[in-house]
Protein backbone atom coordinates (compact mmCIF):
# COMPACT_ATOMS: atom_id res chain seq x y z
CA UNK A 1 0.00 0.00 0.00
CA UNK A 2 1.24 3.79 -1.27
CA UNK A 3 0.74 6.27 0.93
CA UNK A 4 -1.52 7.71 -1.46
CA UNK A 5 -3.26 4.40 -2.72
CA UNK A 6 -6.76 4.87 -4.16
CA UNK A 7 -6.31 8.59 -4.24
CA UNK A 8 -6.58 10.55 -7.50
CA UNK A 9 -4.29 13.87 -7.44
CA UNK A 10 -4.34 16.81 -10.15
CA UNK A 11 -0.75 18.53 -10.02
CA UNK A 12 -0.49 21.74 -11.80
CA UNK A 13 2.94 22.52 -13.52
CA UNK A 14 4.18 19.29 -13.45
CA UNK A 15 6.53 19.64 -16.51
CA UNK A 16 9.44 20.87 -14.62
CA UNK A 17 10.52 21.10 -10.80
CA UNK A 18 8.41 20.61 -7.84
CA UNK A 19 5.76 19.58 -9.64
CA UNK A 20 7.46 17.04 -11.51
CA UNK A 21 8.98 15.26 -8.88
CA UNK A 22 5.63 15.62 -6.81
CA UNK A 23 3.90 13.91 -10.04
CA UNK A 24 6.85 11.17 -9.80
CA UNK A 25 6.53 11.12 -6.39
CA UNK A 26 2.57 10.69 -5.74
CA UNK A 27 2.55 8.29 -8.83
CA UNK A 28 5.15 5.89 -6.41
CA UNK A 29 2.84 6.10 -3.54
CA UNK A 30 -0.04 4.39 -5.26
CA UNK A 31 -2.32 7.51 -6.76
CA UNK A 32 -3.63 8.07 -10.09
CA UNK A 33 -1.92 11.16 -11.01
CA UNK A 34 -3.52 14.08 -13.41
CA UNK A 35 -0.17 15.77 -14.22
CA UNK A 36 -1.16 18.99 -16.18
CA UNK A 37 1.04 22.15 -17.53
CA UNK A 38 1.37 24.65 -20.15
CA UNK A 39 3.82 22.90 -21.65
CA UNK A 40 2.71 20.21 -22.97
CA UNK A 41 5.10 18.17 -25.45
CA UNK A 42 7.73 17.71 -21.84
CA UNK A 43 4.55 17.08 -20.12
CA UNK A 44 3.66 13.99 -21.79
CA UNK A 45 7.25 12.82 -22.18
CA UNK A 46 7.64 13.29 -18.56
CA UNK A 47 4.05 11.29 -17.99
CA UNK A 48 5.03 8.58 -20.50
CA UNK A 49 8.38 7.91 -17.56
CA UNK A 50 6.61 7.77 -15.23
CA UNK A 51 4.04 5.36 -16.46
CA UNK A 52 6.87 2.93 -17.76
CA UNK A 53 8.06 3.30 -13.81
CA UNK A 54 4.72 1.52 -13.20
CA UNK A 55 2.79 4.24 -12.49
CA UNK A 56 -0.69 5.80 -13.35
CA UNK A 57 -0.88 8.81 -15.19
CA UNK A 58 -2.22 10.87 -17.22
CA UNK A 59 -1.21 14.28 -19.17
CA UNK A 60 -3.29 17.41 -19.78
CA UNK A 61 -2.84 20.71 -20.96
CA UNK A 62 -3.68 23.18 -18.76
CA UNK A 63 -3.44 26.80 -18.49
CA UNK A 64 -3.99 27.50 -14.55
CA UNK A 65 -4.70 31.45 -15.49
CA UNK A 66 -7.75 30.63 -17.96
CA UNK A 67 -11.58 29.38 -16.43
CA UNK A 68 -12.34 27.31 -19.71
CA UNK A 69 -8.80 25.61 -19.52
CA UNK A 70 -9.89 24.41 -15.58
CA UNK A 71 -13.50 23.20 -17.04
CA UNK A 72 -11.44 21.11 -19.79
CA UNK A 73 -9.41 19.03 -17.10
CA UNK A 74 -11.79 18.30 -15.08
CA UNK A 75 -13.92 16.85 -17.46
CA UNK A 76 -11.19 14.23 -18.13
CA UNK A 77 -10.15 13.65 -14.74
CA UNK A 78 -13.70 12.43 -13.97
CA UNK A 79 -14.04 11.10 -17.35
CA UNK A 80 -10.67 8.38 -16.51
CA UNK A 81 -10.81 8.82 -12.79
CA UNK A 82 -14.04 9.89 -11.78
CA UNK A 83 -13.32 11.68 -8.76
CA UNK A 84 -10.66 14.15 -7.15
CA UNK A 85 -9.30 13.75 -4.07
CA UNK A 86 -6.13 15.52 -4.00
CA UNK A 87 -5.23 19.45 -6.12
CA UNK A 88 -1.73 20.67 -5.77
CA UNK A 89 -1.82 24.04 -7.29
CA UNK A 90 2.05 24.28 -7.73
CA UNK A 91 2.07 25.81 -11.20
CA UNK A 92 4.08 29.77 -10.89
CA UNK A 93 5.86 32.15 -12.78
CA UNK A 94 8.69 34.92 -11.64
CA UNK A 95 9.36 38.49 -13.31
CA UNK A 96 12.35 39.92 -11.27
CA UNK A 97 10.90 43.57 -11.40
CA UNK A 98 10.86 45.62 -8.61
CA UNK A 99 7.54 48.20 -7.94
CA UNK A 100 9.03 50.76 -10.23
CA UNK A 101 10.75 48.15 -13.09
CA UNK A 102 7.26 46.56 -13.54
CA UNK A 103 4.66 47.66 -16.08
CA UNK A 104 1.27 46.91 -15.55
CA UNK A 105 1.44 43.65 -18.07
CA UNK A 106 4.51 42.28 -15.90
CA UNK A 107 2.12 42.77 -12.74
CA UNK A 108 -0.64 41.21 -14.06
CA UNK A 109 0.74 38.33 -15.73
CA UNK A 110 2.37 36.99 -12.49
CA UNK A 111 -1.12 37.64 -11.00
CA UNK A 112 -3.26 36.01 -13.11
CA UNK A 113 -0.63 32.81 -12.96
CA UNK A 114 0.65 32.68 -8.76
CA UNK A 115 -2.46 34.12 -7.75
CA UNK A 116 -6.01 33.85 -9.97
CA UNK A 117 -4.65 30.60 -10.92
CA UNK A 118 -4.69 29.46 -7.31
CA UNK A 119 -8.15 30.82 -7.02
CA UNK A 120 -9.30 29.03 -10.27
CA UNK A 121 -7.77 25.60 -9.08
CA UNK A 122 -9.90 25.96 -5.66
CA UNK A 123 -12.86 26.94 -7.56
CA UNK A 124 -13.22 24.57 -10.04
CA UNK A 125 -11.99 21.19 -7.68
CA UNK A 126 -14.08 22.05 -4.45
CA UNK A 127 -17.81 21.33 -5.82
CA UNK A 128 -16.23 17.47 -6.21
CA UNK A 129 -14.55 17.30 -3.38
CA UNK A 130 -17.88 18.54 -1.88
CA UNK A 131 -19.43 15.47 -3.35
CA UNK A 132 -16.64 13.40 -2.13
CA UNK A 133 -17.00 14.06 1.45
CA UNK A 134 -12.90 14.69 1.38
CA UNK A 135 -10.28 16.34 -0.27
CA UNK A 136 -6.55 17.62 0.45
CA UNK A 137 -5.37 20.67 -1.31
CA UNK A 138 -2.12 22.36 -1.46
CA UNK A 139 -0.86 25.69 -2.72
CA UNK A 140 2.42 26.68 -2.90
CA UNK A 141 3.38 29.70 -2.26
CA UNK A 142 6.72 30.78 -1.53
CA UNK A 143 9.38 32.30 2.14
CA UNK A 144 8.68 35.51 -0.49
CA UNK A 145 5.26 35.52 0.85
CA UNK A 146 6.13 35.68 3.96
CA UNK A 147 9.28 37.91 4.18
CA UNK A 148 10.69 40.47 1.77
CA UNK A 149 14.54 41.06 0.53
CA UNK A 150 16.59 38.26 -1.62
CA UNK A 151 14.25 35.61 -1.04
CA UNK A 152 11.73 37.41 -3.51
CA UNK A 153 14.30 37.41 -6.11
CA UNK A 154 13.32 41.43 -7.01
CA UNK A 155 10.09 40.39 -8.00
CA UNK A 156 7.40 42.71 -6.61
CA UNK A 157 4.29 40.68 -8.10
CA UNK A 158 5.92 38.03 -7.48
CA UNK A 159 6.18 38.66 -3.60
CA UNK A 160 2.48 39.97 -4.00
CA UNK A 161 1.00 37.01 -5.43
CA UNK A 162 2.67 34.77 -2.66
CA UNK A 163 1.10 36.70 0.13
CA UNK A 164 -1.90 36.22 -1.52
CA UNK A 165 -1.67 32.83 -1.88
CA UNK A 166 -0.96 31.96 1.56
CA UNK A 167 -4.10 34.25 3.16
CA UNK A 168 -6.50 32.30 0.19
CA UNK A 169 -5.22 29.28 1.40
CA UNK A 170 -6.51 29.95 5.12
CA UNK A 171 -9.97 31.76 4.04
CA UNK A 172 -10.21 28.47 1.88
CA UNK A 173 -9.51 25.77 5.23
CA UNK A 174 -12.13 28.01 7.47
CA UNK A 175 -14.71 28.16 4.94
CA UNK A 176 -14.36 24.46 3.67
CA UNK A 177 -13.19 22.20 6.56
CA UNK A 178 -17.02 21.32 7.36
CA UNK A 179 -16.33 19.52 4.38
CA UNK A 180 -13.45 17.94 5.48
CA UNK A 181 -11.44 19.53 2.76
CA UNK A 182 -7.90 20.46 3.93
CA UNK A 183 -6.04 23.40 2.42
CA UNK A 184 -2.63 23.99 3.24
CA UNK A 185 0.13 25.78 1.89
CA UNK A 186 3.99 25.68 1.20
CA UNK A 187 6.98 27.85 1.13
CA UNK A 188 9.82 26.64 -0.50
CA UNK A 189 13.22 28.53 -0.54
CA UNK A 190 15.90 28.70 -2.21
CA UNK A 191 14.81 25.42 -4.57
CA UNK A 192 17.06 24.60 -7.29
CA UNK A 193 14.54 24.30 -10.42
CA UNK A 194 13.92 25.20 -13.92
CA UNK A 195 13.12 28.46 -12.81
CA UNK A 196 16.38 28.72 -11.56
CA UNK A 197 18.12 27.54 -14.43
CA UNK A 198 16.10 29.88 -16.99
CA UNK A 199 17.47 32.49 -14.70
CA UNK A 200 21.12 31.22 -15.26
CA UNK A 201 21.83 29.62 -12.39
CA UNK A 202 23.72 26.14 -13.49
CA UNK A 203 23.57 23.51 -10.48
CA UNK A 204 21.96 23.53 -6.98
CA UNK A 205 25.45 23.84 -5.28
CA UNK A 206 25.87 27.07 -7.56
CA UNK A 207 22.79 28.16 -6.16
CA UNK A 208 23.51 27.38 -2.35
CA UNK A 209 26.74 29.20 -3.16
CA UNK A 210 24.34 32.30 -3.43
CA UNK A 211 22.37 31.96 -0.38
CA UNK A 212 24.99 30.62 2.14
CA UNK A 213 24.70 33.37 5.17
CA UNK A 214 21.13 33.30 5.24
CA UNK A 215 20.06 29.78 5.14
CA UNK A 216 21.85 27.87 8.18
CA UNK A 217 21.69 24.50 6.58
CA UNK A 218 24.19 23.21 4.10
CA UNK A 219 23.93 22.91 1.31
CA UNK A 220 21.76 26.02 1.61
CA UNK A 221 19.63 25.23 -1.63
CA UNK A 222 17.30 22.69 -1.85
CA UNK A 223 16.19 19.89 -4.79
CA UNK A 224 12.52 19.60 -6.20
CA UNK A 225 12.55 16.31 -3.95
CA UNK A 226 12.39 18.42 -0.65
CA UNK A 227 9.39 19.94 -2.11
CA UNK A 228 7.88 17.57 -3.25
CA UNK A 229 8.07 15.16 0.19
CA UNK A 230 6.27 18.37 2.18
CA UNK A 231 3.16 18.06 -0.92
CA UNK A 232 3.00 13.75 -0.04
CA UNK A 233 2.02 14.84 3.42
CA UNK A 234 -0.18 17.20 3.28
CA UNK A 235 -1.51 15.12 0.12
CA UNK A 236 -1.78 12.28 2.70
CA UNK A 237 -4.18 11.39 5.78
CA UNK A 238 -1.10 11.33 8.42
CA UNK A 239 -1.77 14.79 7.64
CA UNK A 240 -5.46 14.58 8.26
CA UNK A 241 -6.09 16.84 11.39
CA UNK A 242 -3.59 19.80 9.97
CA UNK A 243 -5.62 22.28 7.64
CA UNK A 244 -4.38 26.07 7.26
CA UNK A 245 -1.35 25.38 7.94
CA UNK A 246 2.67 27.23 6.12
CA UNK A 247 4.84 24.38 6.13
CA UNK A 248 8.16 25.80 5.61
CA UNK A 249 11.02 24.24 3.51
CA UNK A 250 14.02 26.40 3.65
CA UNK A 251 16.83 25.24 5.00
CA UNK A 252 16.18 28.13 7.78
CA UNK A 253 16.19 30.71 6.05
CA UNK A 254 13.20 32.26 7.68
CA UNK A 255 14.79 32.04 11.33
CA UNK A 256 17.26 34.22 10.39
N1 LIG B 1 12.40 27.43 -7.28
C1 LIG B 1 12.32 28.16 -6.19
O1 LIG B 1 13.34 28.54 -5.57
C2 LIG B 1 10.97 28.55 -5.63
C3 LIG B 1 10.92 29.16 -4.37
C4 LIG B 1 9.68 29.45 -3.82
C5 LIG B 1 8.53 29.14 -4.50
N2 LIG B 1 8.59 28.55 -5.73
C6 LIG B 1 7.31 28.21 -6.37
O2 LIG B 1 7.27 26.81 -6.61
C7 LIG B 1 6.39 26.54 -7.71
C8 LIG B 1 7.08 25.62 -8.69
O3 LIG B 1 8.20 26.29 -9.22
P1 LIG B 1 9.48 25.60 -9.84
O4 LIG B 1 10.65 26.28 -9.22
O5 LIG B 1 9.35 24.13 -9.79
O6 LIG B 1 9.37 26.19 -11.32
P2 LIG B 1 9.51 25.53 -12.78
O7 LIG B 1 9.62 26.68 -13.71
O8 LIG B 1 10.58 24.50 -12.79
O9 LIG B 1 8.11 24.81 -12.98
C9 LIG B 1 6.91 25.56 -13.07
C10 LIG B 1 6.00 24.91 -14.09
O10 LIG B 1 4.81 25.74 -14.18
C11 LIG B 1 4.42 25.75 -15.53
N3 LIG B 1 3.56 26.90 -15.82
C12 LIG B 1 3.94 28.19 -16.01
N4 LIG B 1 2.87 28.94 -16.34
C13 LIG B 1 1.79 28.11 -16.35
C14 LIG B 1 0.42 28.29 -16.61
N5 LIG B 1 -0.10 29.48 -16.95
N6 LIG B 1 -0.40 27.21 -16.51
C15 LIG B 1 0.10 26.00 -16.18
N7 LIG B 1 1.40 25.75 -15.95
C16 LIG B 1 2.24 26.81 -16.03
C17 LIG B 1 5.72 25.79 -16.31
O11 LIG B 1 5.54 25.39 -17.66
C18 LIG B 1 6.60 24.86 -15.49
O12 LIG B 1 6.55 23.53 -15.99
C19 LIG B 1 6.01 27.91 -8.29
O13 LIG B 1 4.74 28.28 -7.81
C20 LIG B 1 7.09 28.82 -7.74
O14 LIG B 1 6.68 30.16 -7.65
C21 LIG B 1 9.78 28.25 -6.32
Amino acid sequence: MGRLSGKVAIITGAASGMGLAGAQLFAKEGAQVVATDITVDVLREQVEEIIKDGGDAIAIELDVSKKESWDAVIEQTLAKYGKIDILVNNAGIHIAKGILEAELADWEKVMSINCTGVWLGMKSVIPHMQKNGKGAIINTSSIAGIIGGVSDAQGAAYSASKGAVRSLTKHAAQWFGKDHIRVNSVHPGAIFTGMVEKAGIKSQEEMGSHYKGLAPLPPYAGESMDIANAYLYLASDESKFVTGIELVVDGGWTTN
